[in-house]
């Protein structure tokens, strides 16, 4: 059985095994993980190591902090926009789809929100080149998603901001490829897409954007307590943080980022190449700009769909119904998804269609 959900979806069939093996008896301690205290020697060796390994994944530079927090990206936009727009409250966002779209109407609930480059009049199938932007330089930070999961368009590049901070939702592309964290503000994740389970938002921050709070954000939310209390303001999803802990060190023991991203880049084009050399699929967005990890495409008979979807299900390839907002068909390739996943994918697709 292969899982292309957009999130949740497959975790490593190795981290599933460790994590059975431990569920009822972590490391001789005679407790499961989900019983430990979270202040509690125990789990703090767990989230320390999981904090240590996803530096060393991101050669962390030594000016930024890992939050480990709750409230998902959808919370964080908000959050971000409350812990950052700062005095002026002015703020550059960049719509490429579903996800950057609703992080800007969070954000404007509390200031001055500019969208500074828009794919929308071309139905989001594409990156707004750089040369189109116009950035407010007097902006408190500029923000993207750096992978629409709705939409199927990823940037392949790192915007240009010059002193203005660059913040970037990478939801649904953290750790599937190499990145030069020194060139963001702040990242932040939801891990259950490519390092774990629901529960977890990771947060990457330089600390010169930490206690630029507005008051009215809740001390939980607060990216400069959750800075100085080694994220331990209240209760952390310690579950969620163990399971992304062991996938850091699977990650590790792959042989790192530039590892796994040559592994889903080789997984992606085989899935492209396969549905542009075949008439009965069509992927509408620009090539530069396809996703690596979601692969939105249609049929050209789109009234073939629903049967698609049923036997592709029969085969035990699963969950590859577009998203409500855009429809079609979508293969989610995260990191868990094995190369004989895709190629059972692609074996389907040419039966089906011919
Ligand atoms: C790019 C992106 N941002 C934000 C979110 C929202 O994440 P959550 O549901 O964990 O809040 C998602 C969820 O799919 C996403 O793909």
């Amino acid at each position: 059985m292969f899982h292309f959900a957009s999130g949740p979806d497959m975790l490593p069939k190795e981290v599933l095994e460790q994590a059975q093996s431990e569920m009822l008896d972590w490391n001789g301690t005679g407790m499961s993980v989900m019983e430990m205290p979270f202040t509690s020697d125990e789990f703090q060796s767990i989230a320390t190591q999981a904090h240590i390994d996803l530096g060393l994944l991101l050669d962390l530079p030594d000016n930024y902090h890992i939050l480990f927090m709750q409230g998902g990206a959808y919370g964080h936009f908000s959050l971000l926009a409350m812990n950052l727009l700062g005095k002026n409250k002015q703020a550059d966002y960049i719509q490429t789809g579903h996800w950057s779209t609703r992080a800007i109407n969070e954000a404007r609930r509390y200031g001055d929100i500019s969208i500074v480059a828009s794919s929308e009049v071309s139905g989001f199938d594409c990156i707004p080149a750089q040369s189109e932007w116009s950035l407010n330089e007097k902006a408190a930070y500029c923000h993207f998603t750096s992978n629409e999961t709705a939409d199927g368009v990823q940037f392949h590049w790192t915007p240009e901001t010059s002193d203005v901070p660059l913040i970037a939702d990478v939801t649904s592309d953290f750790l599937t490829r190499n990145i030069d964290v020194s060139e963001y503000g702040m990242l932040y994740a939801s891990a259950q897409k490519n390092v774990g389970v629901a529960g977890l938002t990771m947060v990457i921050i330089r600390d010169d954007l930490l206690n630029q709070s507005m008051d009215i954000t809740p001390t939980v939310f607060n990216y400069g307590e959750q800075a100085t209390n080694n994220s331990r303001v209240n209760t952390l999803p310690t579950y969620s943080i163990y399971i992304s802990g062991l996938i850091f060190k699977w990650i590790l023991d792959l042989g790192g980022l530039d590892k796994v991203e040559a592994l889903n880049k080789e997984k992606a084009e085989a899935l492209y190449t396969a549905i542009d050399n075949d008439e009965q699929y069509n992927c509408v967005v620009n090539k530069p700009d396809r996703s690596t990890v979601n692969i939105c495409f249609n049929l050209q008979n789109e009234s073939m769909e629903s049967t698609f979807l049923k036997d592709a299900t029969n085969l035990g390839l699963i969950n590859l119904k577009g998203h409500g907002a855009r429809g079609g068909i979508r293969a989610s390739l995260y990191n868990a998804m094995p190369k004989s996943g895709v190629d059972a994918l692609i074996n389907f697709m040419q039966d089906f269609s011919s």
